[in-house]
């Protein structure tokens, strides 16, 4: 009768969310729209004091410039005056002029300078919050960044080393890039471990939310037994996910955690471009820099044997999730999460206008999901879609 009552739960709650969650007016991969917050920009060694580059982010061009202070700053590509690419310009101190006929930009994106004139134009160009974390350029795609930049929550508090792995493009949505990580039966089938991983969630701050694994390792064979004994609980295995397109993965025995980061950020068509960054905490001492280069190289093959398996199926995806199943839970919470979050539209970074009325109809989905799930205690339908996709799984 358990199971005919979680049965039940599955066909309710898991049918309807995905179908509402992947129309067109929704986030969830979504080719025109993106979450507002932190996305990386340029690696840091590629912009040296006083040079300025031209870049395109979600579809805005910017100029990305490091002033003669070693401030990385960003602003909006196209100067005020007559058009000029401010990349073609130069930096003067902390500021930004243009090559075209001089005009001054100071940090804030006022012109207080122009040449030709007696008193500067009013004029301004709109300026974006930039810092610097992991090596990496980071740009927020609103004006005030009231997020934090994508981190490890287990190394939260802690000074990190960190180092910069690969870069990739997919040939699909950032989004499904991302749910490849909590695609629990996925690791069997693909990867060839022989776990089975159940997700809990936490929702760490508005952008962020974890997924840890809470199932132990099975005692299947002389292996895994093997490795269960660096294990005290659960087999350690925890994503956490920001605006959708960032993704931190911990995994390893409880001695020695290895920490990866997807940083993704989405290319023309829903295209993704992404760059893995390792991370470990700081260790004091020589001992402890030469100890983290190598578990740094490490952690780089380990991110690597799980970014390969998947490579070809990311190649062809058309994503379509017409039949979720139970083990599909995680990546349902997760599409949920992103259709909770603020998005913008692909090129003007200005609010999605349409996300407020498809959120809406998505809760009242859910909440009626909900209740009719706590209520219905008779036996599934038996043409549900859902319920057949379970049953056959
Ligand atoms: S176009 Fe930039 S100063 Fe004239
Ligand atoms: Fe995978």
């Amino acid at each position: 009768m358990k199971a005919r009552v979680l049965l039940v739960y599955a066909s309710l709650s898991l049918w309807r969310l995905p179908m509402s969650a992947v129309s067109e007016n929704s986030v969830f991969n979504n080719k025109d729209r993106f979450v507002q917050g932190w996305y990386w920009a340029l690696r840091s060694r590629e912009l040296k004091a006083g040079r300025v580059k031209a870049l395109e982010l979600l579809g805005r061009k910017l100029a990305v410039y490091r002033g003669e202070d070693g401030t990385a700053r960003t602003v909006d590509a196209h100067c005020p005056h007559m058009g000029a690419h401010l990349a073609e310009g130069r930096v003067d101190g902390s500021s930004l002029r243009c090559f075209f006929h001089d005009w001054k930009f100071n940090e804030t994106g006022t012109c207080v300078e122009a040449p030709s004139l007696k008193s500067a134009p009013k004029a301004c160009i709109k300026t974006w919050p930039t810092t610097e974390k992991y090596g990496m350029i980071w740009v927020y795609t609103g004006s005030d960044a009231n997020a934090p930049v994508p981190f490890v929550p287990e190394l939260e508090s802690l000074e990190v080393d960190s180092s910069r792995g690969n870069c990739f493009i997919k040939n699909c949505h950032p989004n499904v890039v991302m749910i490849n990580a909590i695609d629990a039966h996925h690791f069997n089938t693909v990867h060839n471990l022989p776990v089975e991983l159940l997700f809990k969630t936490e929702k760490i701050n508005p952008s962020a939310m974890t997924f840890s694994n809470t199932t132990k390792l099975p005692d299947k064979s002389a292996f895994t037994r093997f490795l269960g004994r660096f294990y005290a609980g659960p087999l350690t295995y925890k994503m956490s996910y920001w605006c959708g397109s960032n993704g931190t993965v911990t995994i390893g025995p409880d001695f020695l955690h290895f920490h990866i980061m997807f940083a993704i950020r989405m290319l023309e068509n829903g295209r993704a471009e992404g760059q893995t960054i390792l991370i470990t905490k700081k260790r004091p001492g020589v001992l402890g820099w030469a100890f983290n280069k190598t578990l740094l190289f490490l952690t780089k093959i380990v991110g690597n044997y799980f970014a390969k398996g998947d490579t070809k199926i990311f190649e062809t995806i058309q994503f379509d999730f017409k039949t979720p199943t139970k083990a599909d839970r995680a990546i349902i919470d997760f599409i949920q999460d992103v259709e909770t979050q603020k998005a913008l539209c692909w090129e003007t970074w200005a609010p999605a206008p349409i996300q407020q009325e498809s959120m809406t109809a998505l809760r009242d989905n859910l909440e009626l999901d909900e209740a009719e799930a706590k209520l219905d205690l008779s036996p599934a339908p038996e043409n549900s879609p859902a319920l057949n996709a379970i049953e056959s799984h």
